[in-house]
């Protein structure tokens, strides 16, 4: 059986990499034509992610072709669609680039091929829209074909681990669909789940999203009150926290490609069907952790009012600008965005990120500055603030 992994990014890559080491012939397909070719001379294009390198290299342009052309999947039973959805600034999906390769993949499809979405989905999606793009290209009816969700469960740099061990689920668009798809990813996934449908595989992975955000908006709005009535959060939090009090930690905001994104698909669909009260806590998570920036800015501000300089000379460096620790990812980073709030202030602001080299951060438009060089430092992972080594006399 040959499988096609249609998307090899930060998700679809390491997907397609167990897949071939679990024995299976497969075919990635990617727009992007350098990277298919680094993929098939063996080349790890994500070398943070642990375990990667040793997959790429035994399998890349072996039993893992890479391909930006389609028609190299033809021979293909199984489609694993795993490509970006992006939002707009109000939130709302943009399908294009999944409907592009659905299209493209309804046009590959013959009578009993699998075709299962791992992209994060509003719920329906799967049913309704991949449905739809898959019966219109390929003339085929679901029932001749089968289709299925699987949400990817990943964490960026334990992507190979996670697969092999975090429980992944299969849901299908109609009964014999989700069987079909337990069955193959049974082949290379040993913890999986069948759901009863792809709307409710769809739903548990924006859950997952809604419950990490709405407890890290807790937990940021505890540290405010907490830091209000001169109580110290982190000493409260460890003794508070048992097996039935998980409270999170404090942050600048959440960023990333996930946790910021799912609760809206679940607001806007509540929003489209006029029940506005259902995703009331979902959309104040998001306002609470997005105003966190507003809340780091000030406690700046006024710390640097403290120094012995104008406020308008001293060097403030904000130290950590990706949006996780670790992972040089900027896509909605909420230190960035504290950055970048501390400029429209008029203040004097510097960065420093140990995952970024100074030209990096000067063609982003941003000043680089080394920390002991700096006035202030705010460590956005640390949540702490530090006079640097010039204000403290050193
Ligand atoms: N990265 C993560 O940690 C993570 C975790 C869980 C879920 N996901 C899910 O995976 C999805 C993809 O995320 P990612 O991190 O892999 O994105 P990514 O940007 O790293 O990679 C996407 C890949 O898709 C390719 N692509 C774009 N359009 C295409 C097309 N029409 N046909 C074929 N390939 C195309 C791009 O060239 C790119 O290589 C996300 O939208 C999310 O739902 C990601």
């Amino acid at each position: 059986m040959k499988i096609a992994v249609i998307g090899l990014g930060k998700a679809g890559l390491p997907i397609a990499s167990v897949i071939a080491d679990s024995g299976f012939e497969v075919v990635g397909v990617d727009i992007d034509e350098r990277k298919c070719e680094g993929i098939n001379k063996g080349e790890n294009p994500i070398p943070e992610e642990m375990g990667l390198d040793v997959l790429i290299k035994r399998h890349g342009g072996k039993d893992l072709i890479a391909t930006a052309n389609y028609e190299d999947a033809k021979e293909c039973e199984v489609f694993i669609i795993i490509v970006p959805l992006f939002t707009d600034e109000n939130h709302i999906p943009d399908y294009r680039i999944m409907e592009s390769a659905f299209r493209n993949v309804g046009r590959l499809l013959k009578k009993g091929d699998l075709v299962v979405l791992e992209t994060s989905v509003s719920p329906g999606t799967t049913e309704e829209r991949a449905r739809k793009w898959l019966e219109e290209e390929s003339g085929l009816k679901l029932g001749e074909f089968y289709l299925a969700h699987s949400p990817e469960r990943i964490m960026t740099g334990f992507s190979v681990s996670r697969l092999k061990e975090f429980p992944k689920v299969v849901g299908g668009a109609d009964r014999e669909s989700g069987e079909k798809a337990l069955e193959i990813y049974k082949k290379f996934v040993p913890n999986v789940h069948l759901v009863s449908s792809a709307r409710v595989a769809e739903f548990i992975k924006l859950i997952e999203g809604c419950y990490r955000d709405v407890n890290i908006g807790l937990a940021n709005e505890l540290l405010k009150i907490a830091d209000e009535l001169g109580v110290d959060f982190y000493e409260a939090r460890e003794y508070a926290n048992h097996e039935y009090c998980q409270i999170h930690l404090p942050s600048t905001g959440v960023g990333g490609h996930c946790i910021p994104v799912y609760p809206w698909f679940l607001i806007k669909e509540m929003e489209k069907r006029e029940k506005f009260d259902h995703a009331r806590l979902l959309r104040t998570s998001r306002e609470l952790n997005d105003e966190m920036v507003g809340y780091w800015a000030e406690k700046i501000v006024l710390e640097c009012m403290g120094l012995n300089k104008p406020l308008n000379e001293v060097k403030i460096c904000v130290k950590g600008i990706t949006f996780r620790e670790g992972v040089k990812e900027l896509y909605h980073s909420r230190n960035l965005a504290l950055v970048k709030l501390l400029m429209r202030k008029g203040l004097n602001v510097y960065v420093y990120d140990e995952l970024f080299t100074e030209d990096e951060v000067g063609e982003m438009g941003l000043m680089w500055i080394e920390p002991e060089d700096a006035d202030l430092v705010f460590d956005c992972f640390g949540l702490k603030m530090e006079r640097g080594q010039c204000q403290l006399g050193r």
